[in-house]
């Protein structure tokens, strides 16, 4: 690709620092903004240790990664994505907040052809294109966790994204980071969490009803169907907390049955067992807790 994007990140969560680290890898100058300071610790160090994986298996010389790492920046200062051609917004899927996110790229942000992206799951992309003067340049671009494994990315225009926004994202996706893009129209959960979530909450049920353990509804779909990981294992990977939002996203969208959040979900989501990040989840992760 003949011109490269200067690219921002917001959020250094999971999903926001995979992000920056697979455009840096890709070779972009990447500005990541977070305000919690544990929260960039965190983040810098998974990029740090998913770049070691990355050389270890091979998968990129070692001198790719210290050049990755030296490409991302991370700090406070809205003000730094002023000069960005292209935000990518991973904040927690939650609507305020991520309303509150496109309100300030709209002020912080210069140029006035900069693509305004964001990384929800489930959120439509017109209430945040709303949240901006210039609806015409947000879209959806939407990355799959682990991203630096995932090769998937979906591309969700609003009924107001300009082509030339879609284009661009869509050259950033394939192009640049070398994923495979699936366009969604602008419906909550868009094409993969619309046909996802539905799952992993019939899991849940499954497993509250007492149908069968946890174990053995893992091991029929990994066994039975070739999955790569069980429902339950995989809502622990996403984070009941996020799997819990997308549900809500969903029922609000399209209020069917079969997208409201179970009992067990939204007790284990009050307790704090948000899964891997946290230790515990429908599993336990003894060692992950970071
Ligand atoms: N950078 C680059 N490549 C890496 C890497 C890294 N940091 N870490 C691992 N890899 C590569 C490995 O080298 C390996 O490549 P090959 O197949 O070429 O050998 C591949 O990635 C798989 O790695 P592992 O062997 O370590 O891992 P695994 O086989 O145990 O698989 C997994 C792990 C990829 C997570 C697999 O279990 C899986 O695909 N699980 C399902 C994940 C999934 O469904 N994610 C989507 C969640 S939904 C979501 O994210 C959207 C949402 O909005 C909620």
């Amino acid at each position: 690709m003949s011109s490269v994007e200067v690219v921002g990140v917001v959020g250094c969560g999971l999903m926001g620092s995979g992000i920056a680290e697979v455009a840096a890898r890709s070779g972009c100058d990447v500005t990541v903004l977070e305000f919690d300071d544990a929260a960039v610790k965190r983040g810098l160090d998974r990029v740090r240790t998913s770049l070691d994986t990355a050389v270890r298996r091979g998968k990129l010389a070692p001198e790719d990664g210290a050049l990755a790492l030296s490409r991302i920046s991370v700090g406070a200062d809205a003000g730094a994505l002023a000069g960005c051609t292209m935000v990518i917004e991973a904040v927690p899927e939650d609507a305020d907040a991520k309303t509150s996110v496109f309100r300030l790229l709209d002020e912080v942000v210069e140029r006035s052809d900069a693509v305004l992206a964001s990384n929800t799951s489930s959120i439509p992309i017109m209430k945040l294109a709303m949240a901006t003067r210039r609806p015409e340049h947000v879209v959806g671009l939407h990355f799959f966790n682990p991203v630096p494994v995932m090769p998937l990315v979906e591309v969700v225009a609003s009924l107001l994204t300009g082509d030339d926004a879609v284009a661009r994202a869509n050259r950033m996706a394939t192009e640049v980071l070398g994923k495979h893009v699936v366009r969604s129209q602008d419906r909550a959960g868009f094409v993969v969490n619309a046909l996802l979530v539905p799952y992993l909450l019939s899991a849940m049920r499954m497993l509250e009803s007492g149908f069968a353990t946890a174990e053995d509804i893992d091991a029929g779909m990994m066994r039975g169907c070739g999955h790569p990981m069980g429902p339950l294992t995989l809502t622990d990977l996403i984070g009941l907390d996020t799997t819990m939002a997308v549900a809500e996203s969903l029922y609000e969208e399209f209020k069917e049955p079969l997208f409201a959040p179970p009992p067990l979900l939204s007790r284990m989501v009050d307790a704090g067992l948000l899964g891997r990040k946290t230790g515990r989840g429908f599993y336990d992760y003894p060692a992950q807790v970071a």
